[in-house]
């Protein structure tokens, strides 16, 4: 069977907000489908190690904020690649937290919603959790980030714990060529499609995509 044929299913991109144990946390999902209408239901898959797993289980909600196309790659970057077990992913991000302590996003949104977790499915890797929307926001506006947009435009990547990771996202291009890799978000700097090449950039310089410092990047030709 040829893995690709899972690369034809169509996804959005929302970011997961959960109440951490020492501050609010969120991370980045693709996974978020509506299961019903009446009453509003909707479905998430999340990776057991992930720390949004942990805090979904022991508070029963989360909230979906659905990216627009507007939606920097910088926050998918510091929401999608580190955990909030140990580092305040918010802390560069602008957010509000809900009555509920769930945070959602305040930029580059579609409308958010938040939701009580009804039903759990364990799979090997990732729980699937059921919940009932039981709020969510007065206005809808942008044009929604679809996951095809964040590979195609942003040239973004998706990390092992997303449930649709390929082999592919960790590397793509088969040309010869000299490139820069980020460790964290696999980012390439290749000198042939940039104005700078990467040796001349500043040295505080930070990955696009996750913020990862220059210095850790590696070459690979
Ligand atoms: C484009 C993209 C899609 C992702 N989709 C999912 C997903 O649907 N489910 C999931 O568990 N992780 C997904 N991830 C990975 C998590 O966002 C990532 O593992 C994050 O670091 C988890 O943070 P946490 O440990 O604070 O929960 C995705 C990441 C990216 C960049």
């Amino acid at each position: 069977m040829n893995p690709k044929i899972f690369q034809t299913l169509s996804y959005g991109m929302y970011a997961i907000g959960v109440e951490g144990e020492n501050r609010p946390s969120a991370c980045i999902a693709n996974t978020v489908i509506q299961i019903t209408s009446s009453p509003m239901m909707i479905a998430v898959s999340v990776n057991h190690e992930n720390y949004s797993n942990e805090r979904i289980k022991a508070t029963g909600k989360f909230s979906v904020s659905v990216l627009s196309e507007d939606t920097s790659g910088t926050v998918i970057g510091a929401l999608g690649f580190n955990s909030g077990r140990n580092a305040d992913k918010l802390a560069n991000v602008n957010y509000k937290l809900l009555r509920e302590n769930v945070p959602v996003l305040r930029e580059n949104i579609c409308c958010w919603f938040l939701c009580k977790v009804v039903n759990t499915v364990e799979t090997l890797t990732h729980t699937v959790f059921i919940a009932e929307v039981k709020a969510g926001s007065d206005n809808v506006a942008g044009v929604p980030m679809t996951y095809d947009y964040y590979h195609r435009v942003i040239k973004g990547r998706a990390p092992k714990n997303a449930p649709t990771y390929q082999d592919s996202d960790a590397k793509t291009d088969n040309s010869p060529q000299l490139k820069y890799v980020c460790p964290i978000c696999r980012f390439e700097y290749k000198d042939s499609e940039q104005k700078i090449p990467f040796d001349q950039l500043p040295d505080d310089w930070k990955c696009p995509i996750c913020g990862v410092s220059k210095k850790e990047f590696k070459i690979e030709g």
